[in-house]
């Protein structure tokens, strides 16, 4: 990596007179910084200084496999020091007017990269280089880091259109015995057709009439009584609305999800007088006064709605040293609902905007959270086989932290246990078993100390730990069930119809 700074150091006096001494200094300065370097010979510092006017010096800094801008601003510290004692002046900036960093790529692109911030880029195909210029650095884009994100941004981009289009990681663990199946219907229209449901207000969302609430309700049950109760878990209630800034930049959701998040935004201010003219409008025409909506909102802080259960849940341990005795923890939250802007995806009740799930977060040591990952594959082979009776399969597939997030998954990146099962099912309604899309009801995940890191998460004894989640998508829990076994309740499972309450009659519309 090669690295070419032009820079100036402004002063805040007149430093004509003592230009010898100001170059000195400046190179005793230099020095000290690079003798703190082992690899001396691999940075191949250059550097030329010149006097620009009566308080600046321009200069030219060349480095490699060291960052140039780091080092310039290592020198201002240690300048100000020496000139600051010896001769009572003081540095007033420092200056970036061009960075130039040239580094080696693994892959050409195939297409045209656009990335913020620079003012140049040039792909060398010869060596395999890029090249990259950006002009007037601010020290707070290079303090955090910003510098090398972008390198990091360019060599995603790329990546990423090699990956385009291959097929989702997909490795099956385990198929359930087949199960013969008699029905073809596709669940949502019969259940449209039954009043079991009904569109709500806004799109890809839901309204349950008592039928379908039933069995939901009885899904509910068997997931408490022969999972989370045997286990040990407890449950909490979270929040709707999930910051921005605190939960989705930790999470990598902002990046990766924007497109698919629900933004919540505020009111500008509560006061009734305020708000006059808006209601006045809305008074008069019975219309919304977009615009005047628009002036009275506010989208900042960023919020959005729930897009996945855990991560706000993390955030309510973020920073707290959790004490021994509350491990592993185990929790469940079932009162918030997901939502994601599935736009052109959605279909019926399988792929909606708004969905009900039991997410389960538990955090421990690695063993124990092994242990948990076992006990979960027993109980839900047992739920799927022995109570549900229905047709499925596990799947190994792309962590959901890391597509959550926009990563792109090597499976390289995922030892051993971490990562994400899926578990799918087949809908008769869309085909063959063997040509159709199966639909992935449920996952569990150990996400190692990803979340742990991101909110800082510690522990009295300084163990390592880990924490993992598995969701259970109610909506879908009832497409399979309902597309597998049909509506007529006689067919249905015995010990199915034991955690089923007494159907409620359909409302009968005239
Ligand atoms: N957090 C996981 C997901 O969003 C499991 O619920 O898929
Ligand atoms: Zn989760």
């Amino acid at each position: 990596m090669k690295y070419k700074l032009i820079g100036k150091i402004v002063f805040n006096k007149d430093i004509s007179q003592y230009k010898e001494k100001v170059f000195e200094f400046l190179k005793k300065a230099e020095n000290e910084i690079l003798k703190g370097f082992k690899n001396l010979d691999e940075i191949n510092y250059k550097s030329k200084y010149e006097i620009s006017d009566d308080k600046s010096i321009k200069g030219e800094i060349n480095t490699e496999n060291k960052s140039a801008h780091i080092i310039f601003y290592r020198i201002r510290k240690t300048l100000a020091e020496h000139i600051g004692k010896e001769l009572h002046i003081g540095i007033s900036s420092l200056e970036i007017e061009l960075l130039n960093i040239n580094f080696p790529l693994e892959k050409l692109p195939q297409e045209e990269i656009s990335i913020p911030f620079i003012d140049k880029i040039n792909i060398n195909n010869n060596n395999k280089t890029c090249s990259i210029e950006i002009n007037k650095v601010d020290k707070n884009f290079i303090t955090k880091g910003n510098v090398e994100r972008i390198i990091k941004r360019i060599k995603e981009k790329i990546d990423r259109s090699y990956y385009e289009g291959k097929a989702e990681y997909h490795k099956i663990l385990y198929e359930s015995p087949r199960k013969e199946i008699k029905i073809k219907d596709d669940p949502t229209i019969e259940m449209v057709k039954k009043n079991w449901i009904a569109p709500a207000s806004t799109k890809g969302k839901w309204i349950y009439w008592p039928p379908a609430t039933n069995i939901f309700n009885t899904l509910e049950k068997i997931v408490l009584e022969e999972l989370l109760k045997p286990l040990g878990f407890n449950e909490i209630k979270n929040s709707n609305i999930v910051s921005g800034e605190d939960v989705w930049i930790k999470t990598g959701h902002l990046e990766g999800m924007p497109m698919e998040i629900y933004y919540v935004a505020e009111p500008r201010t509560r006061n009734t007088k305020e708000w006059e003219y808006f209601i006045d409008l809305i008074k008069i025409t019975q219309e919304i006064p977009y615009d005047e909506l628009k002036n009275m909102i506010q989208l900042e802080p960023l919020k959005g709605l729930v897009y996945a259960q855990c991560p706000s849940i993390y955030w309510a341990f973020k920073g707290k040293t959790i004490s021994d005795e509350s491990f592993p923890i185990l929790l469940f939250e079932k009162t918030t609902n997901s939502f994601r802007y599935e736009s052109g995806g959605r279909h019926g009740i399988e792929r909606v905007d708004e969905f009900h799930r039991i997410e389960v977060v538990f955090i421990g040591e690695p063993n124990n959270l092994i242990d948990i990952q076992k006990k979960f594959m027993d109980k839900y082979k047992k739920i799927f086989n022995d109570i549900l009776e229905i047709e499925w399969r596990m799947a190994s597939v792309t962590p959901f932290y890391m597509q959550q997030a926009g990563d792109l998954f090597k499976e390289e990146t995922i030892e051993g246990q971490l990562g994400t099962i899926d578990y799918e099912a087949w809908l008769p309604y869309r085909g063959s078993r063997e040509e159709s899309e199966w639909l992935e009801f449920q996952n569990f995940s150990i996400v190692g100390d990803k979340y742990i890191k991101a909110f800082n998460l510690k522990n009295q004894k300084k163990k390592i730990i880990w924490s993992g989640c598995t969701g259970i998508g109610l909506e879908r829990w009832v497409a399979v069930f309902l597309a597998q076994h049909g509506f007529n309740i006689e067919d249905w499972p015995e010990k199915f119809r034991n955690y089923l309450d007494k159907m409620p009659s359909e409302i009968k519309f005239f």
